[in-house]
């Protein structure tokens, strides 16, 4: 969750180290740190409580120039957010640490560390590494060996840098359950958790394994795994462009990421289908041998990507007659399953570095599923090189750390796989036809949606002062409300329930007066005049209605009554289009209370604990 950058060069590294924790803010942003190596071979360390302007107001006031320096922005585990929370943490003046992940046994440890005399000063599992490092650098005057010493004693899960004033010309890494990359330069060399934030200084990666720890030098890294052998791990060059982590012309990330979907959508069927067909090579080489005898699809994940796999089930069950169960990662981790035969395990994470779903797929590969596959919009992750076959999203990197692009992309991936399953299971020719022609037709619709901004921003100003809010759907369009909750509870703070409309009655509509908004989305299908009595319950009961439906479904605004117009859409699509209008909604009513959009309180985008 938190943000780990680092940087060994020739000049001043802490532009390099600000910039860098500005890009990782969408990974936790409760406060930041950097430690540098001074010239007078001190270890200078700052750190701030709040987002990394704090802290470069700090840097800027008392400068502590440094050609080796490591830095960190954080979510809270463990301890309250606060300065002595914050990383880096040392042992002494030394030696410091920056840490991503959690140390599951680290009151022991701080337990044996006190009675040997190390004195604590936060309430952090990191501070435990820090002085066991130390301690065994006392044994050992050898920082690689003292990391690889104390690492064989944590539990948990970790991404480290570590630097030490007896050393000052190197930093030594190491990977264990969290994501850590190299930055690759010339004549200096980079750490961070995600390689967007060397973007500036590189384009050039490598990516440690599982258990890999690596001694980084200005014109040298070298990395051993966890045996210790020395391995090469290769360099790749980044594929996005740079544009991608700036704002541009709109006024969140957000914003313009809801804006980037018509074209990102297109991108993810780009070279994936033809006029009238899905091309199954075109998903992986080992497609269609993966995928020829699938009898049940389980599908894992969290949040947002679980959403895509709750419409994903509708779509598989109804075109390839597959059944399919999904669940969410952090609850099918730990429960006993029954396996079906020829069960294909599908994670859907847009970071792929999402600490449940990886878990639940490292415990799928052992327990006897056909094949592990994978729907992720990050190449490097660990997702994406632990599963058998992957299709990629194509939406870019994701800024806001609410979900918009990703989730439209997962879900037209999705549609992709359930065709081409499908193929294997009947589907004929002539429909295959028909879905790839509404596949053409989405980024127009979406375009279309987006449309509806302005009248959405007008309607959102009925939510401002609303304390709680109902979103309902149907059939496939159900998991949709459920993903417009999320996104409203999750950036405005208002508390917002999704339901199936035909479970109205069975509780929720005793909720319902003129102080609850009741959202639903109804596009002209064979569920609508099931949903349209399940609004007129809500109607009789006083209940305002914001109705999203297309013009065949006959509704007409009236009073309590608002109806916002979006084009015809197929139904298998719909759930896609319709997200956009919730997606605009959720961000014009936090717009206007005043929240950070981006980097909405307590959450954070890649969630790399459990
Ligand atoms: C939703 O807006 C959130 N970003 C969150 O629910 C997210 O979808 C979830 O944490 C899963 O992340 P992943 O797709 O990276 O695995």
């Amino acid at each position: 969750m938190c943000g780990i950058v680092g940087a060994v060069s020739e000049r001043d590294v802490q532009g390099i180290l600000l910039e860098g924790l500005h890009r990782l803010e969408y990974r936790g942003y409760d406060s930041a740190g950097m430690a540098v190596m001074g010239s007078d071979g001190q270890v200078n360390r700052v750190r701030e409580v709040g987002k990394v302007a704090a802290l470069a107001d700090a840097v800027a006031t008392t400068p502590s120039r440094g050609i080796v320096g490591i830095a960190h922005t954080r979510w809270a585990t463990h301890g309250e957010p606060s300065q002595a929370n914050a990383h880096p943490h040392m042992s002494g003046q030394r030696l410091a640490v920056v840490h991503n992940g959690i140390i599951e046994n680290y009151i022991e440890l701080r337990d044996s560390l006190r009675a040997d005399g190390f004195e604590f000063t936060s309430q952090t599992d990191t501070e435990v590494v820090a002085h066991l490092i130390e301690q065994q650098f006392r044994l050992t005057a050898d920082l690689y060996k003292a990391v690889q010493a104390a690492t064989s004693k944590l539990r948990g899960a970790y991404a480290l840098a570590v630097l030490h004033a007896d050393e000052p010309d190197h930093v030594v890494v190491c990977r264990e359950g969290s994501p850590l990359v190299i930055g690759v330069g010339i004549g200096e060399n980079f750490i961070a958790s995600d390689q967007l934030a060397l973007l500036p200084v590189t384009d050039r990666f490598m990516f440690l394994e599982e258990g890999d720890m690596a001694d980084v030098r200005r014109d040298s890294v070298k990395i051993r795994d966890r045996d210790n052998a020395p391995v090469e791990r290769p360099i790749s060059r980044f594929e996005h462009s740079m544009d991608s982590a700036d704002k541009g012309e709109y006024r969140h990330f957000m914003l313009k990421e809801i804006y980037e979907q018509a074209r990102v959508i297109k991108a993810t069927t780009e070279g994936r289908i033809t006029k009238t067909r899905v091309l199954e090579q075109a998903l992986g080489t080992d497609a269609g041998k993966l995928l020829e005898n699938v009898r049940h699809v389980q599908i894992i994940a969290c949040g947002t990507s679980y959403h895509a796999g709750m419409v994903a089930r509708y779509w598989i069950e109804e075109l390839a007659g597959v059944p399919c169960s999904v669940e969410v990662a952090s609850e099918f981790r730990y429960r006993k399953h029954v396996i079906q035969a020829d069960t294909l395990f599908l994670c859907i994470s847009q970071s792929g570095e999402t600490a449940d779903t990886l878990a639940a797929l490292r415990q799928a590969k052992k327990a006897g599923f056909r094949a592990a596959m994978a729907i992720c919009n990050v190449p490097s992750s660990s997702l994406v090189r632990e599963s058998d076959l992957v299709i990629m999203t194509q939406a870019g990197p994701e800024i806001g750390v609410a979900s918009t692009k990703a989730f439209t992309t997962q879900l037209t991936a999705l549609l992709l796989f359930t065709i081409a399953l499908a193929k294997h299971n009947g589907l004929s020719d002539a429909k295959e036809a028909e879905l790839v022609e509404a596949l053409h037709a989405l980024p127009s619709q979406v375009a279309a949606a987006l449309d509806l901004d302005d009248a959405i921003e007008e309607l959102s100003a009925a939510f401002v002062d609303k304390h709680h809010s109902l979103f309902l759907g149907r059939g496939s369009l159900f998991p949709v409300a459920l993903e417009g909750a999320l996104k409203l509870k999750e950036i405005s703070y208002i508390h917002a329930e999704a339901y199936p409309a035909g479970e109205l009655k069975h509780g929720p509509l005793a909720l319902v007066d003129s102080d609850m908004p009741v959202v639903t989305v109804a596009p002209n299908n064979d569920m609508l005049e099931k949903l349209k009595s399940n609004l007129q319950e809500v109607r009789a009961r006083g209940g305002e209605l914001f109705i999203f439906a297309d013009g065949e479904s006959r509704m007409t605004s009236e009073e309590g009554i608002h109806v916002m117009q979006i084009p015809a859409v197929h139904p298998i699509t719909a759930p896609i289009v319709y997200t956009v209008p919730l997606q605009l909604l959720a961000y014009h009513v936090a717009v206007l209370k005043g929240t950070d959009v981006d980097q909405p309180r307590n959450l954070a985008k890649s969630v790399t604990v459990e």
